[in-house]
C-alpha cells in the first residue's frame, strides 16, 4: 500500500500556492493550504468541497513565527508527518535603490526570505527524524537575473538561491531534498501586489521616466504571462521524480528559459545592453 504524503503550502490563498494546493491535492496529497488572511479561503474551500479534495486550510504568516508553529504543530499532531513543504508566500517591489527606505526593503526580507526560513527550521527538526522529506522554495528568474528597479526584490530571491544550495549540501545525508523553482513572468496576482517604494511616487524622482517605462513594459508582460497551473505542474513533477533524483533547480516559462540562455551566451555588459534595451525601449541604451 502506498503511504500517505503530507504537504503544507504557504501563500496559498492565490496564484502559484493556490494553484499548487490544489494539484498536490488531487495528485494524492493531504494538503494543509495555508494563507495568513482565513477570509481568502472560500475559493479553495468551495472546490475542496465540490471535488472531494484532501484540503485542509491553515492560518499561517510567514513574518509571523507563532502562527508557523502553531499551523505546523497542528499538522505534527494530526499527521505526525510532513513530506513536502512549498514555500510560496512573497511579493514583489519596484524603485530604484535610492528609492528604497531600509526599513522598506527589511520588510520584504520579512516575508520573501526570514518567512522561507522560519518555516523551514520549523519543519527540519521533524524531516530529519523521518529521514525523508522536500522543501521547494519558489525563488524566481529574477533570483538568477535580477530586473532593473526590481533591487529588493531581486536580492530577496538571490539571497533565497544561496540558502538553498547552502541548505542541501547540510541536510542531504537526512535524506532531505532541497527544490528551487525560478518561474518566469505567471499570470497572477502578483502585479497587483507589488509594492512601490514610498520615494519612488515622488513626482521629482531622478529615476521617475526610466521606472515609469519599466512599470509600463512590465504589465504587458503580465498580460501574456504563464498560467500559474504550469508553475504547479513542475512543481508536483519535481516532488514526485520517485526514481530520479529530482533536480536542484527548474525554470519556468519559455520567457525566463530564453532569458537564462542569453545571459549564459553573453558578456555580462552584452547582456546588460540587451535588457535595457528591451525594457526602457531602445534610445536609453543609444545614449
Ligand atoms: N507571478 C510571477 O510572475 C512570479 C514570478 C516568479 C516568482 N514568483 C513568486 O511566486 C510566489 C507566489 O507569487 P504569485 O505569483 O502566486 O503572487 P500572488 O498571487 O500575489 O500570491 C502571493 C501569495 O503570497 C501570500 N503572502 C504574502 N505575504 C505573506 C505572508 N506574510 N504570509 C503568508 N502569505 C503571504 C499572499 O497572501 P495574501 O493573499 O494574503 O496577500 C498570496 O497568497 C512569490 O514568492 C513570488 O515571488 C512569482
Amino acid at each position: 500500500m502506498q503511504q500517505k504524503k503530507i504537504a503544507l503550502v504557504t501563500g496559498s490563498s492565490s496564484g502559484i500556492g493556490f494553484e499548487t494546493s490544489l494539484l498536490l491535492a488531487r495528485n494524492g496529497f493531504s494538503t494543509y493550504a495555508t494563507m495568513r488572511n482565513l477570509e481568502k479561503s472560500f475559493k479553495i474551500i468551495d472546490i475542496t468541497k465540490r471535488d472531494n479534495l484532501p484540503i485542509e486550510v491553515l492560518r499561517l504568516d510567514v513574518t509571523d513565527e507563532n502562527s508557523i508553529k502553531g499551523a505546523v504543530n497542528n499538522i505534527i499532531e494530526k499527521e505526525g508527518q510532513i513530506d513536502v513543504v512549498v514555500n510560496n508566500a512573497g511579493y514583489g517591489s519596484t524603485g530604484a535603490v535610492e528609492d528604497f527606505s531600509i526599513d522598506e526593503i527589511k520588510s520584504q526580507f520579512e516575508t520573501n526570505f526570514f518567512g522561507v526560513i522560519r518555516v523551514i527550521q520549523s519543519v527540519l527538526p521533524l524531516m530529519r527524524n523521518q529521514k525523508r522529506g522536500t522543501i521547494v522554495n519558489i525563488s524566481s528568474i529574477g533570483g538568477r537575473i535580477p530586473f532593473p528597479f526590481s533591487p529588493s526584490y531581486a536580492s530577496t530571491k538571490f539571497a533565497l538561491e544561496g540558502l538553498s544550495e547552502a541548505l542541501q549540501y547540510e541536510v542531504e545525508q537526512f535524506g532531505i531534498k532541497i527544490i528551487l523553482i525560478e518561474p518566469g513572468i505567471i499570470k497572477t496576482n502578483f502585479p497587483d501586489n507589488i509594492k512601490r517604494a514610498k520615494k519612488a511616487m515622488d513626482p521629482n524622482s531622478p529615476y521617475g521616466n526610466l521606472l515609469q517605462r519599466r512599470v509600463n513594459k512590465t504589465k504587458n508582460m503580465f498580460v501574456n504571462g504563464t498560467p500559474p497551473e504550469e508553475v504547479a505542474k513542475v512543481i508536483l513533477k519535481a516532488v514526485t521524480s520517485q526514481n530520479k533524483e529530482p533536480d536542484l533547480r527548474y525554470v519556468v516559462g519559455s520567457d525566463a528559459k530564453l532569458l537564462l540562455e542569453k545571459r549564459r551566451n553573453m558578456q555580462d555588459r552584452e547582456f546588460l545592453r540587451l535588457m535595457s534595451k528591451n525594457i526602457f525601449d531602445s534610445e536609453h541604451m543609444e545614449k
